[in-house]
C-alpha cells in the first residue's frame, strides 16, 4: 500500500491492537530457534502464504498456533519492542494494546512472565521512541467465565499497569452476557471496560444490545453492527461511546471492510476510530488502515482528522497525556 503524506503525517492513536497479533513471521522464526520450538513451516514465506483467512475461526487457529514461540519475558519484550519501533515510524503517539493472558497461562506461561516483558518494552518505547502506551487485558470468550474471573483476580498485583479489560476470541455462542459478572467486578476494581462485538451472525443485534445496555461498556471494539439498532446508535452518540474499527481485518474475518458503515456512523454522531487489530496476520498497520479508508471511500482529510481526534477523545489516557498526543 502506498501511504499518502497526509496519512503518514497524521498523529495517530491506536486503540485496537492485539500485541500477539503483531508477531511477524521473521520474529516467529527467530523466537522458535531461540526457544527450540518446532514450527510446522519451512520458511517465513510458507508462513505468510498460509495467512489466508475466510472467517474469524480460521484466523484464530493461526493466531493461537503462532503463540507457541512466546515463552519468556524476553520474548514478550521483543514482540512489543518490534511493534513499537514499526509504529513510531507511522507517527503513532499512543497505543492502548490488548494482551491475552489466558492464551499463555493456558499453555503454562505465567501471567508475570507475559506482563513483565510487555511492561519493560512499554517503558523503553516511551523513553527511546516517544510512544506512550497502556495495556488492556482481554479475556478469551470461548473459555469459561470462571477462568476469566480467576484471571481478573490474578491481575490484581499488576493493577496499576493495566488500564482496562476487554473480551475477544470466538464470539459465536459466547455472548457478552456470559461475562457480565466478570465485567461488573472489573468495573468495581476501577478498570475501564470494552468488548469485541462484531460477528456477522444471527445474534448480532442482541450482542450489541447486551454490550451497551447490560454490561455498559465504555467503548466497543468493531461494533458497526450497532446500525441494526437505531436507538442504540443514538445511545452511543449521546453518551460519547466510541467504536474501534479495523477495516483491513474486516476484509479477512468479516464480510468486508465496513468503511461505508463508518462514514454512516460518523454522520450520526458516533465517535469512529481506525485501528489495525492483528497487523502481522492481516497485512496492515494503522497507517495502512487509514489509507484503506481513503482508497475505498475517498474519505476527506477533515474526516480523517476527526477519526484521529476521536481516538484521543475516547482513549483512556489521563488528561495531561491526551493533550500531549493530540
Ligand atoms: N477478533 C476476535 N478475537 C481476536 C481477534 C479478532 O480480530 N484478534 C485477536 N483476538
Ligand atoms: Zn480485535
Amino acid at each position: 500500500t502506498a501511504i499518502s503524506p497526509f496519512v503518514q503525517g497524521l498523529p495517530k492513536v491506536e486503540l485496537h491492537l492485539h500485541i500477539e497479533g503483531t508477531l511477524e513471521p521473521d520474529l516467529k522464526f527467530k523466537l522458535a530457534a531461540r526457544n527450540g520450538v518446532e514450527l510446522p513451516y519451512a520458511s517465513e514465506e510458507e508462513v505468510r502464504a498460509s495467512y489466508q483467512f475466510d472467517d474469524l475461526a480460521s484466523f484464530l487457529d493461526a493466531y493461537y498456533e503462532g503463540m507457541s514461540v512466546l515463552l519468556t519475558a524476553e520474548d514478550f519484550y521483543d514482540l512489543a519492542m518490534e511493534y513499537f519501533r514499526k509504529v513510531a515510524r507511522q507517527n503513532v503517539r499512543y497505543v492502548e494494546m490488548f494482551f491475552d493472558p489466558q492464551a499463555h497461562t493456558s499453555r503454562g506461561v505465567e501471567f508475570h512472565t507475559v506482563i513483565s516483558g510487555l511492561r519493560r518494552a512499554q517503558i523503553e518505547a516511551r523513553e527511546q521512541l516517544g510512544v506512550d502506551s497502556a495495556l488492556i487485558m482481554c479475556f478469551l470468550r470461548d473459555f469459561q467465565a470462571e477462568y476469566a474471573m480467576a484471571t481478573l483476580l490474578e491481575s490484581l498485583p499488576y493493577r496499576p499497569w493495566i488500564i482496562g479489560v476487554g473480551l475477544d476470541s470466538d464470539e459465536t455462542g459466547n455472548p457478552p452476557a456470559k461475562f457480565a459478572a466478570v465485567f461488573a467486578k472489573a468495573r468495581e476494581l476501577g478498570y475501564q471496560l470494552t468488548m469485541h462485538c462484531d460477528v456477522d451472525i444471527a445474534d448480532s443485534a442482541e450482542h450489541i444490545r447486551q454490550v451497551l445496555e447490560d454490561v455498559r461498556v465504555d467503548r466497543v471494539d468493531h461494533g458497526t453492527n450497532v446500525l441494526e439498532k437505531p436507538e442504540l446508535v443514538e445511545y452511543m452518540a449521546s453518551h460519547g461511546i466510541g467504536l474501534t474499527s479495523c477495516p483491513i481485518s474486516n476484509t479477512w474475518v468479516s464480510d468486508g471492510s465496513k468503511v461505508g458503515l463508518l462514514t454512516e456512523l460518523d454522520k450520526r454522531g458516533v465517535k469512529v476510530t481506525v485501528n489495525s487489530d492483528d497487523p502481522a496476520y492481516f497485512g496492515g498497520y494503522i497507517a495502512e488502515n487509514y489509507q484503506r479508508v481513503v482508497d475505498e471511500a475517498g474519505v476527506d482529510k477533515e474526516t480523517l482528522k476527526r477519526f484521529a481526534r476521536n481516538a484521543v477523545d475516547i482513549s483512556w489516557a489521563p488528561a495531561s497525556l491526551k493533550e500531549r498526543i493530540a
